[in-house]
């Protein structure tokens, strides 16, 4: 995947993001992914505490916001039906992960699926610093640089309609940790009112 972000502007809601994928196609994953991220304006010099991403991938996905599986609050995502679905966890090894345990929250802009893809727009609220009983870390903005992981994966989550409880399978469809560099597209003035628009809570 690009290390230098990509810009674009998602068409529905305006929100422009900086983002890092891999294209379908390539032998990386099949289905490729996106993952987008937006910032609040002074987040390259002060950190952040929350994030708008963008994600866009087959099968279901999962991002570290640290980098490794381990130690970092993940983000999972997975569509069923016309619903995309979310949950925030944390593993102490490479084991099903745990539900994370901290004050972080996901609420949704937008989403969308079609037959082979899903894409989610959503705020992460509380997720650049995290604490999973007594576990801490963080991903800071402020150097304009980020070290995260990603996934991907085929065999659909069991209890996929309940993120709390939801069962997962050895993710097959590609992994990797990446340096996502932040260029000043990734910090906007729009930030808060981009971020008022995620009223949907999916659980
Ligand atoms: C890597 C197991 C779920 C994120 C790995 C590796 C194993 C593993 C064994 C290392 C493989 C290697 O180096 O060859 C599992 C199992 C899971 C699970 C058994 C569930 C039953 C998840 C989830 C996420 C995730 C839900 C994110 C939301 C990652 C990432 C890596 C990774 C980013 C690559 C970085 C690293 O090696 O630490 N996983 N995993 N995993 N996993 Fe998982």
């Amino acid at each position: 995947q690009n290390n230098v972000p990509n810009t674009f502007t998602d068409a529905e809601t305006g929100i422009v993001f900086n983002s890092w994928g891999i294209p379908n196609g390539s032998p990386q994953s099949q289905g490729g992914w996106t993952f987008g991220m937006a910032l609040p304006s002074d987040a390259l010099s002060t950190d952040a505490t929350e994030f708008i991403g963008y994600l866009d991938a087959a099968g279901w996905c999962g991002f570290s916001l640290a980098g490794p599986m381990t130690n970092s609050l993940l983000i999972t995502a997975w569509p069923h039906e016309d619903t995309v679905y979310t949950t925030l966890r944390y593993a102490g090894g490479y084991a099903m992960p745990d539900k994370y345990a901290g004050n972080a929250e996901i609420t949704q802009i937008r989403s969308s699926q079609n037959s082979t893809h899903f894409s989610l727009v959503f705020r992460c609220k509380n997720c650049l610093q995290w604490d999973h009983n007594g576990s801490t870390g963080g991903a800071s903005t402020s150097g304009g640089f980020l070290v995260l992981g990603w996934v991907q994966a085929f065999p659909s989550p069991g209890n996929p309609t309940c993120p709390d409880q939801i069962t997962l399978e050895q993710h097959d469809n590609g992994m990797g940790i990446w340096g996502a560099v932040l260029d000043e597209n990734v910090a906007n003035p729009s930030y808060t009112a981009w971020a008022a628009q995620a009223t949907k809570t999916v659980t």
